[in-house]
């Protein structure tokens, strides 16, 4: 019998996946959840937001592949089959999201919503002193294999970055904080605040006005910003919201939310200091990232662990 390598999405459109895999694994048939195929068949499956239950029971299942980086979706089925289960780690969904973090923090350095908001009014007005990168200090709360690559690049355009992980590390020429304890440290020097952690049991809820309440006040820009492109979970919405109400944030930039889609009665739509793009700071292309997963389905053949696996324990 032929071996089956199963799309599970409930959410995306799996139709590019399907033409994609069908190209890199012509030794497999490949099937959506919901098509006409022997349940015994699978051996692998690539999940996004797949019904919970629906991965149960394929008996000859080998591994799981999440089609994104984050695994959190994973976690909301209790009956997830107990298999290898690997994330995507991948240079150009790397590189997305450097593009994403580096647009903003260089849109809120050049405040690029003043001069927006001045041109609709025609207004020439020059009277703001220009920070330069180097005296505006960044902190990125996730330095993973986002994290680090965004800190990276901002460090070369100038900025003054430094992280804050779970656990010790170094980076070459990057401040690290890691832990509760110097979480405090981390924010007290910190004028943007970028997120990129994933959403676990003990950082839901993680962005909220305590923790914005810590950043620095002593800093070349008006008030501290934030952006989110690690999950909604992470973020209290009322609570930015009333920082950004009350002057404790300046600026923020969402591209994650603790509903999505962002429901039309949610008044960050229309706050004029909020930004809101659509939970697409970063996609998984399918082209690329086929690509990626073909590669591991190659080493499970061969009997090689898969790279990038989740740890269940510590849930991403
Ligand atoms: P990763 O390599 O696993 O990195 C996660 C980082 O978060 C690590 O540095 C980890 O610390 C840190 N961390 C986890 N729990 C923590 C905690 N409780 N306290 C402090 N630090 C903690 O993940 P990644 O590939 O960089 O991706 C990060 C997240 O980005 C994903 O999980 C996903 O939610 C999000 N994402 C969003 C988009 C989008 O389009 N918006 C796209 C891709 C990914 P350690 O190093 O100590 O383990
Ligand atoms: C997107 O949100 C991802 O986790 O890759």
């Amino acid at each position: 019998m032929k071996k089956t390598f199963l799309i599970a999405m409930g959410s995306g459109d799996p139709e590019p996946w399907v033409k994609s895999f069908e190209t890199l694994l012509p030794e497999f048939s490949i099937a959506k959840l919901g098509d006409d195929f022997e349940r015994e068949s699978v051996a692998y499956a690539m999940t996004w937001y797949h019904p919970p239950g629906s991965l149960a029971d394929f008996k000859s299942l080998k591994a799981i592949f999440s089609l994104g980086a984050g695994v959190d979706h994973l976690f909301r089925d209790p009956l997830l089959p107990s298999v290898p289960t690997a994330r995507v780690v991948d240079p150009d969904l790397t590189k997305r999201m450097t593009e994403y973090v580096i647009l903003h923090a260089l849109s809120i350095l050049r405040q690029t919503r003043r001069y927006r908001n001045q041109q609709n009014q025609k207004v020439w007005l020059d009277d703001d002193h220009q920070p330069a990168a180097g005296d505006v200090r960044i902190g990125i709360m996730g330095m993973g294999v986002l994290g680090q690559d965004a800190a990276e690049k901002l460090s070369l355009i100038g900025f003054d970055v430094a992280g804050w992980n779970r656990s010790p590390k170094s980076i070459s020429g990057i401040k690290l904080f890691s832990g509760h304890e110097e979480l405090p440290h981390l924010l007290a020097r910190t004028d943007i605040l970028i997120v990129l952690l994933p959403l676990t049991p003990e950082t839901r809820g993680i962005i909220n006005a305590k923790l914005l309440k810590g950043l620095a006040r002593d800093g070349r820009v008006k008030a501290p910003s934030l952006i989110n492109a690690g999950r909604g979970g992470l973020q209290k919405e009322n609570e930015i919201l009333s920082c950004l109400d009350g002057g404790t944030l300046h600026e923020a930039v969402l591209d994650v939310f603790e509903t999505e889609p962002l429901p039309v009665s949610s008044p960050l739509w229309l706050h004029p200091r909020v930004t809101i793009t659509p939970h697409n700071a970063s996609v998984s292309d399918p082209m690329a990232i086929s690509k990626m997963i073909a590669e591991q389905v190659r080493r499970s053949e061969r009997g090689e662990p898969l790279l990038y696996q989740l740890d269940q324990s510590r849930g991403y």
